[in-house]
This record gives structure tokens, sequence and C-alpha cells, in this order.
């Protein structure tokens, strides 16, 4: 029969496991998706794979240490050999749409300082344009008003997040800032809305992820299937 999304998942993620090697540095991705990739990986390091890591969220570190798998902080010069990672959308160039679970600032580091961004996605994630998932940006809570003036202009409907559905709180990401969920309908440019975003002060990062992704594992009729920009 047809897979579940979560079995999806786990056929990505063993996918994406077949491309580390020993001895690499890896970037360890945020969200259902990449903890899929964190535990098989766990288990080839129990099984004695020699990789280290490090992660693009408090939770992601959190599976990884738990796991056994070495991690190692930031510092200069550091570049990963290979950064594996969810989305909530992708296009066929690749173009991504990230920071559903709240770390797009910290992917967009890692990943930038990586030699090589491996997405991997459900059977959901592939879209023809981008724009049905609302685009996440990390907004500096002082800034909020004005962010959200400005998105508007940019013909965006703006939401904040909130902590959880109901809640009277907002959610925060893990260097405590805002995450403001824009609907833009559909993206056609996205680099021109990626450029505008860019100089509104107050948005620390945005969820465009462009040019970044080297390729993409996503499931079809239950087999991986690799894209390349
Ligand atoms: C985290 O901030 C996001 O960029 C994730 O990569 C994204 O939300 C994908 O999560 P799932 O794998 O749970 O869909």
């Amino acid at each position: 029969g047809a897979l579940t999304l979560a079995q999806e998942k786990q056929v990505a993620a063993a996918a994406a496991l077949r491309w580390v090697r020993d001895g690499m540095l890896l970037g360890l991705g945020t969200g259902s998706t990449s903890a899929q990739f964190i535990i098989q990986l766990g288990a080839a390091v129990q099984n004695g794979l020699k990789v280290q890591g490090t992660a693009t969220s408090m939770a992601s570190e959190a599976l990884a240490r738990q796991l056994g798998i070495p991690l190692v902080e930031p510092r200069r010069g550091l570049r990963f050999d290979l950064a594996v990672d969810g989305a909530d959308e992708l296009d066929g160039q690749l173009r991504l749409i990230k920071g559903g679970g709240g770390a797009l600032l910290r992917e967009k580091v890692l990943e930038t300082a990586s030699n090589y961004l491996l997405v991997i996605g459900d059977s959901s994630k592939l879209v023809p344009v981008l724009g049905r998932f609302p685009l996440p940006l990390e907004v500096v809570p002082f800034a909020l008003p004005w962010v959200l003036d400005a998105v508007e202009a940019l013909g965006g409907a703006p939401v904040v997040r909130m902590a959880q559905s109901g809640a009277a709180d907002y959610y925060l990401s893990d260097q405590k800032n805002l995450i403001v969920d824009c609907h833009f309908g559909q993206i056609t440019d996205a680099e021109q809305l990626a450029t505008r975003l860019k100089t509104i002060p107050g948005i620390v990062e945005h969820g465009l992820f462009l040019g970044l992704a080297k390729a993409a594992i996503v499931v079809r009729d239950g087999a991986a299937l690799v894209l390349r920009p």
C-alpha cells in the first residue's frame, strides 16, 4: 500500500544517510524529517560511523546528544561537508521555504557555511510555485509593528506565530525573537521578494533559501527520488 507521510520521511532520511561518509562534519537540520535523519545517523554512529555535527536548533542538538552523535561548537573557519535538512516547500529549481519549525536563522547560517545542502522531504513538499506555505520571518520584538506594516506594504498578510494555537503568548525562537508567518500568495519572483525583505530593519532573517540546496531527496510512489536544481 501507499506509504504514510511519516514513513516517507523515514525513506528520505535513509536515502540521505547513504550520502554520509566517515570523517564528515555534518550540519543537522530541524523538524520531523530531520529528526528521522538524526535518529538513523545516531544508529550508524552506534555501529561505528565516525562523524561530527552541529545542530540548527536546541531541539535537534538535544536529540543528537542523546543519541551519542559527537557535536562541535561554532568557530571561525568551520565549514560543513554536508548539511541535511527538511523544508516546508521546495520548487523544481530547489528554491526553499523554511522556518516552519522556527529554526530558519540557524539553518541559514549553518547551511551557508556548508559545502553541500541536501534537502529531504516527503511527497507533500515539492510544489510548482512557492507560497502555499506562509513564509516565516525571524523578527526582533522591538521592530514588530513596523515589520508588520512593511510586510503589508509588500502585499503580504503577516501573522505573528503564537506559542500554541489559542495561546496568548508569542512563540519565541532559540534566539528569543518572534516568528511572523507571511501569506504572499504564489511567490512568482522569490529573488525579488528576498531582496526586499532584506532591506526591512528588524527582520533578522527570512525563510526563502535561494541557491543554497545542491540536491533534494523527495519521495514519490514510495521511492526516494533525487532532484537537482
Ligand atoms: C525548520 O525551521 C524548518 O525549516 C523545517 O526544515 C521544516 O519546518 C520542515 O519540517 P518537517 O520536516 O517537520 O516538515
